[in-house]
């Protein structure tokens, strides 16, 4: 009987790995995009919020190593599945056939390892900036705690910052535009008409989240930050 660990490491066994770690992926990037908008919120609550994050002490820390994890087997294993299409196929079909139903592979799906990868190296550089940085600290109703806000907006006045993440956030766009299908795909046996129906909310929940998350820099950095009208500064 082959162990778990072969069983995980088989053909089938490591689209269920890239699924689910995906599937957990795009539920952080849900509840992170959330997290972001209270920027547009009241004064105070981009702070407040970061605050009740770090206060969470072993939890958080908990929460940081498992979404660590994710990434990177997600990652790893993604990799070795197109390292292992490429040996088997050196040279790539001018035409993709499907068993019936329409192909699912658009300019998203060839470039799933090239946007993948921007990620990987895009989460690094992100979480320097914003995760683990000097941070100036302010005190919110008696409680010291860290200025993320101030940070986010004085990062957005650059356009380097504001055009380098609008451009990730469209790479992450195309890489959940495929993605998205192709997890849930991987989880459950669906038929053709299933399989179009997760094709297309999986479409729309990316360009919900792309749209999201590049309002962000693209408005602080064109509303000035402070000066711009749905941003409270304190
Ligand atoms: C405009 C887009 C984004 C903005 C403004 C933003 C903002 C932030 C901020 C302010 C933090 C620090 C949170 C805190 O310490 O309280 C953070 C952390 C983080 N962000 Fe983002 N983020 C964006 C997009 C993304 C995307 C697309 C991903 C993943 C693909 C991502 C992954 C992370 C991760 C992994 C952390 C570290 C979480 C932690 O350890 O606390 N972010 N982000």
């Amino acid at each position: 009987m082959p162990s778990l660990i072969e069983a995980l490491m088989s053909q089938v066994g490591r689209k269920i790995l890239t699924g689910v770690t995906g599937v957990l992926l795009v539920f952080f990037i849900i509840f992170h995009l959330l997290g972001n908008l209270a920027i547009f919120g009241e004064p105070d609550a981009m702070n407040a919020y970061s605050h009740f994050l770090h206060q969470l002490g072993p939890l958080l820390w908990i929460a940081r190593i498992g979404l660590l994890l994710f990434f990177v087997v997600h990652a790893w294993i993604g990799i070795s599945i197109w390292l292992n299409k490429r040996k088997a196929r050196p040279q790539d079909y001018k035409v993709y056939s499907t068993k019936g139903g329409p192909s699912r592979q658009g300019l998203s799906s060839k470039s799933m390892v090239f946007t993948g990868f921007v990620l990987l190296i895009f989460v690094v550089f992100h979480v320097n900036t914003f995760a683990l940085g000097d941070m100036n600290t302010v005190v919110v109703n008696g409680v010291e705690m860290h200025d993320i806000k101030t940070l986010v907006l004085d990062t957005f006045q650059s356009p380097f910052y504001a055009f380098g993440y609008t451009f990730v956030m469209l790479l992450l766009g195309a890489h959940l535009g495929h993605g998205i299908w192709s997890a849930f795909t991987s989880l459950t046996v669906s038929s053709k008409k299933v399989s179009a129906a997760i094709y297309t909310i999986g479409v729309v929940i990316s360009v919900i989240l792309a749209i999201g998350f590049l309002f962000i820099p693209l408005y602080i950095y064109f509303g000035g930050g402070c000066e711009a009208a749905l941003i409270q500064c304190n």
